[in-house]
Parts: structure tokens; sequence; C-alpha cells
């Protein structure tokens, strides 16, 4: 429902393949309490409806330059103002290009031009067009006359090709809305989040460790987004090859023994979510001094002893247990078998589950699947990005 004095949306719905995620995207504005009128292009009615449109955004629809009817009850002046931000999804090249020239000749072009609102374009698009000197001339032009642009993102497209054109997903435009609206919704105000992430580096001697190729980016990006959603938060990370996300208070450890320790310290967090990818085993007697490799000696044998596990440690707390704990779960395969099972042994309330088979270490796009006492969601590919603001909305909504 939209909220009274909510913020609004004008998004125009360009005609491409993409158009047909135009109609989650308004499903998603209005879940957030904002308005949203729609102008369609001729083209775009092509490939979604208008009453799929109006039956979603819970308003007539636009699309006609010279309507009597709609002038008289909406002129499309008033229409590009009307909203406090214009959206152009998908972006095709061919707007992209009227925009560029300041075209008008229909009533998507016209109101682009005449709004004196901020825009935001989700382009979409063939690779080829997208890479030809053409769009990317027109792109810089765009952006240089201050038009804000979300995605493409790279991927597989409709027409068989692959490459960088497919719209974003409608979660990254909608936080795309939000921070351009100017503070979303701040819906982990006044919650205490605390994170790990990255790896750990258990010693063998003093110059080498045994480790894991965790690049901590799932959990940075969830450090991240809490914080932009109004939560303090404490992010104990293993050694990675990134800065801390602004407002986060980082401790940095090396072990699983100090990031255990890390953790308990915090006091009281609402939430807790392991995100690192603690070893299993560290070494049990790490020399004192760097090992040496003799002419005729035989390799070290190395005994191992069990890390604690941080995620069962502080989801199994009898005092001052975080009302919510969530914890990740990799594998390669039977992922859903798997993440049920690990809830149970871990004793936490939500399992996210990856397949890492196909390498989502160190990768910027992750599949993941919600695995909790009350069932399995599936959610579609996203960046880690939206993928962590998705995860902490999740667990905001938990709090409540
Ligand atoms: O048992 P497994 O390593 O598959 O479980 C993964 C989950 O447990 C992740 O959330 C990870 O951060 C957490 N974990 C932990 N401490 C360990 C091992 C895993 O916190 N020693």
């Amino acid at each position: 429902m939209e909220k009274p004095g909510a913020k609004s949306v004008l998004l125009v719905v360009g005609g491409g393949i993409a158009a047909y995620k135009a109609l989650e995207l308004i499903r998603l504005l209005k879940a957030r309490g904002l308005g949203t009128r729609v102008i369609m292009t001729k083209a775009a009615e092509q490939f979604v409806t208008p009453l799929s449109v109006a039956a979603l955004s819970g308003e007539k629809v636009f699309s006609e330059l010279f309507s009597l009817t709609d002038e008289t009850e909406m002129g499309h002046i008033e229409l590009s103002r009307s909203a406090d931000l214009v959206v152009v999804a998908p972006a095709t090249a061919d707007l992209m290009a009227k925009m560029a020239q300041g075209l008008a000749g229909d009533l998507a072009s016209t109101a682009i031009l005449a709004t004196d609102k901020p825009v935001l374009i989700a382009p979409a698009m063939n690779v080829r067009m997208w890479h030809h000197p053409a769009t990317q001339r027109n792109l810089a032009t765009l952006r240089g006359d201050g038009i804000h642009v979300v995605g493409p993102n790279a991927g597989d497209m409709a027409c068989g090709e692959f490459g960088l054109g497919r719209m974003a997903e409608p979660a990254e435009i909608a936080a795309a809305i939000l921070d351009l609206l100017g503070g979303g919704a701040k819906p982990l105000a006044g919650r205490r989040v605390l994170i790990t992430a990255g790896p750990t580096r258990e010693p063998i001697d003093p110059v080498r460790f045994i480790s894991n190729h965790s690049s901590g980016k799932q959990g940075y990006a969830l450090a991240n987004e809490a914080v932009k959603l109004g939560a303090q938060v404490t992010l104990v990370s293993g050694p990675v090859a990134m800065p801390a996300p602004l407002g986060v208070q980082l401790v940095a450890v090396e072990t699983a023994e100090q990031m255990l320790a890390a953790c308990e310290a915090v006091p009281a967090p609402d939430l807790v979510i392991c995100a690192a990818a603690v070893a299993d085993w560290k070494v049990a007697n790490p020399a004192p001094q760097k090992l040496k490799k003799n002419d005729n000696s035989e390799p070290p044998a190395l005994a191992f002893a069990p890390n604690p596990d941080i995620l069962k440690t502080l989801a199994q707390k009898t005092k001052g247990r975080a009302r919510l704990v969530v914890g990740f779960a990799a594998e390669t395969e039977n992922v859903i078998a798997n993440a049920e099972a690990k809830l149970k042994r871990k004793g936490c309330d939500l399992i996210i589950a990856n397949d890492v088979s196909q390498g989502v270490f160190g990768a910027g796009r992750n599949t993941v699947h919600l695995v909790s006492a009350s069932g399995v969601e599936n959610w579609p590919q996203a960046s880690k990005d939206e993928v962590a603001r998705r995860i902490l909305e999740h667990c905001a909504g938990l709090l409540k």
C-alpha cells in the first residue's frame, strides 16, 4: 500500500524482452510503499500487456501522447513531474538514443524530456548493441546530462549471445531507486549486527599457514548493506584484500580462535551472520620457529586439531544468544539437504545455502537458497550486494 506522503516513481517501460522484469519491479516498489505510475512505449506493449501493468501498479497506464482523455485527466507535462524520480526500465538502445538527442516523438520520450526530476535508466539490449560506439556515445552523453544508470549486467541473453546487456535485476533497480530517493527504509535502525567474513589463517610455523579461497566479498557486502539499513555493525574479518565498508566497526583477526574470541566480545547482538570461511582444523602444534627443509629430511607430518565452530557456539549459547543467528552453507552437491542438516546441527535459525560447484569464491554474483524451519526459498541469481540487501531485509522482517 502507498503510504500517505510516500515518494513516488514514474516508470517508463521500453520495448525489449526485459520488459517482463518491469512487472516484478512494480511489485517491489509497491511493497516498499512507493507510488508507481507507468508509461509504456508502443513497443513495450508487444512484450507485456498494459492490463498486467495496471493490475500491478493499481493505476491507469499511459501510452498515448495525443489522447484527449489522458490529457484531460493528467497532461503529459504534469505526468512527467508528478513523481519524485523518473525510472526508465528497460532503457532500450532506441530510448537511450532518443534521450541523448532530446527527441520527443511519443509520450515516453516527451515525459523524459519534460521532467524536472532525477532520471534513472536501466539499460537492456543485445551485447553488440550495448558495445556499439553509438550506444556508448549516447551513454556518455546521458551520464554527462546527470542521468543515473543501473546495470547492465553480464550474462546469457534472450538472443542466445552472452555478455553485457542484461537489464539489472528488479531488486537491484529497486535498491538504486531507494538510494536515489534518499534514505530508503531503515528497518535495522537500532539493531546491533555481528558479521563474520573472509578466511581464517591457521599457522604451521611463523611464516606458513593453512587458509582457503574466501574473498570476504559476501560478508563485506552484508556489512555494507546492514549499515545502509541503519544497523550498528561489527565486522569480524579474516585477512582479505578489501577496505572495511564505511561506518562498520572492523575487528581484524587471523585464526578461528581469535575470530570466536572477537565475536564473543561483542555485547548483545540482535543478529549474527556467520559468513566467514572458517578453517575446520588448525595445526595442533604450530612450530615456534620456521620449519627447515634439510636436503634429505622427510616432509613434516602435520597433526591437526579441530577449530571451534563459531556459528554453532554462538547459536547454542544459553545466555545472551542473539535473537537471530544465520549461517552460510557452501555446498558442491545436495545443496538443500545438506543445508537442512546443517541448520539442525548448528542450532541456527537460518542457513543461506549456495552452490559453489560453479565457482562462487571471489565472483561478484551469487545464487542462494534460504533454508529455515519454515521451509526453503529459492532466490534468483543476483549481485552479492543485492543478495546481501535481501538477506538483511528478510532478517529485519524476522526481528520485527
Ligand atoms: O560446517 P560448515 O563449515 O559447512 O558451516 C558453514 C557455516 O558455519 C558458515 O556460516 C560458517 O561461517 C560457519 N562456521 C563457523 N565456524 C567454523 C566452521 C563454520 O562459524 N569453525
